[in-house]
């Protein structure tokens, strides 16, 4: 089988592996060309996924064409911040016949879409699939059993998914709620910056499970209030994510928070990364979309206010344990 994935991130680099590892013909697309060169000289991606080899059958390159031409499959992992004009570049060389996967986390800035309903609209596709789940790129380079979930309307394409993706160490299940799974994706970034944040100002393990489990209740309500199944919530695109970005040592954004629990300010933290932290971003999106939509995103507000009005950590702190008292 013949497997583009667009984006040379952390993330598309693990899925090319994975793929290229179970013996399909996969090419790898970098926006740029610079980098691309540099990556086919030393056969690594040191940038986004340091220490892992790339197979010299691993096709690398800038040129959209190419990489997506006579493609089955076509997988999709810029961050979402540039997701749309990357989209927009690959107009009319993406079509309907393949099968189009998206594995990027959160919302469009301007449009407050799903990345899924994004790749629809701009290739005039009729499904993309997401793909999401408790899945740190660095453990599955490295061949850690991981599982994740398959989302679309469209049951036999999550399914196709689920056939092409699974094997020994990475275990596919399927949704037809990819609301659910994009949105559990694009919140949970968010959280973990304030479960960051609450580390990095060295609180403990009490205050980690109090963010973790309302700010569960805050996806769901979320979810719910954007069309998607507040069960979903419940699986890997939802809790088992939030599980993951909020304890691990691999997460970018909870790195994020930590800093800005320590006191640092947002633009030296962000001036001093490669790496996307897509809760920034995110953080924006879910705090102007819960206004609209009416829901109470207490935790993800203050995550934006650390982030965007210059909030400090114990002014948040403190707004968070004096507001009203209420039912669970
Ligand atoms: N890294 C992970 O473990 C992981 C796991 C699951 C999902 N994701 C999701 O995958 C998506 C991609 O994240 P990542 O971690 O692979 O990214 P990354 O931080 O590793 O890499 C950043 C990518 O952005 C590209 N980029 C930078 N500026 C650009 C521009 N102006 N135009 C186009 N592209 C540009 C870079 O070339 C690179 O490919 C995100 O939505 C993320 O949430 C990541």
């Amino acid at each position: 089988m013949k497997i583009a994935v667009i984006g040379d991130g952390g993330w598309g680099t693990a899925n090319a592996l994975l793929l290229a590892g179970y013996g399909h013909a996969v090419s790898l697309w970098g926006a740029f060309p610079e980098y691309i060169e540099e990556m086919r000289r030393t056969r690594r991606n040191d940038k986004f996924l340091k220490g892992v080899a790339l197979p010299e059958s691993l096709v690398l390159t800038s040129d959209r064409a190419a990489a997506v031409s006579g493609a089955d499959v076509v997988v999709l992992a810029p961050p979402s911040k540039y997701f749309a004009p990357v989209m927009e570049g690959f107009k009319g060389l993406v079509t309907n016949g393949q099968l189009v996967v998206s594995l990027t986390k959160g919302l469009c800035e301007k449009t407050n879409k799903r990345m899924t309903e994004l790749a629809q609209e701009i290739l005039g596709l009729s499904n993309v699939v997401a793909l999401a789940g408790p899945t740190h790129a660095e453990e599955v380079a490295r061949g850690i059993p991981t599982a994740i979930v398959a989302a679309c309307a469209d049951e036999a394409a999550a399914k196709r998914v689920q056939k092409i993706w699974s094997g020994p160490t990475f275990r596919v299940y399927t949704s037809r709620d990819p609301v659910g799974v994009e949105i559990g994706g694009a919140v949970k970034n968010v959280l973990a910056i304030a479960v960051g944040c609450s580390d990095g100002m060295g609180f403990g393990d009490n205050t980690r499970a109090a963010l973790i489990t309302r700010g569960l209740a805050e996806m769901k309500r979320f979810v719910f209030a954007y069309g998607g199944a507040p069960e979903t919530v419940g699986g890997l695109a939802g809790v088992g994510d939030l599980i993951v970005t909020c304890t691990s040592v691999h997460s970018r954004n909870h790195f994020v928070g930590e800093r800005l629990g320590r006191g640092e300010k947002i633009d030296d933290i962000l001036g001093s990364m490669q790496m996307v932290a897509e809760g920034v971003w995110n953080a924006k999106v879910v705090h102007d979309l819960a206004a609209k939509l009416g829901v109470e995103m207490p935790i993800c507000n203050l995550v934006y206010a650390l982030c965007y009005e210059n909030y400090n950590a114990a002014d948040a702190v403190s707004a968070m344990m004096n507001r009203d008292l209420k039912s669970e």
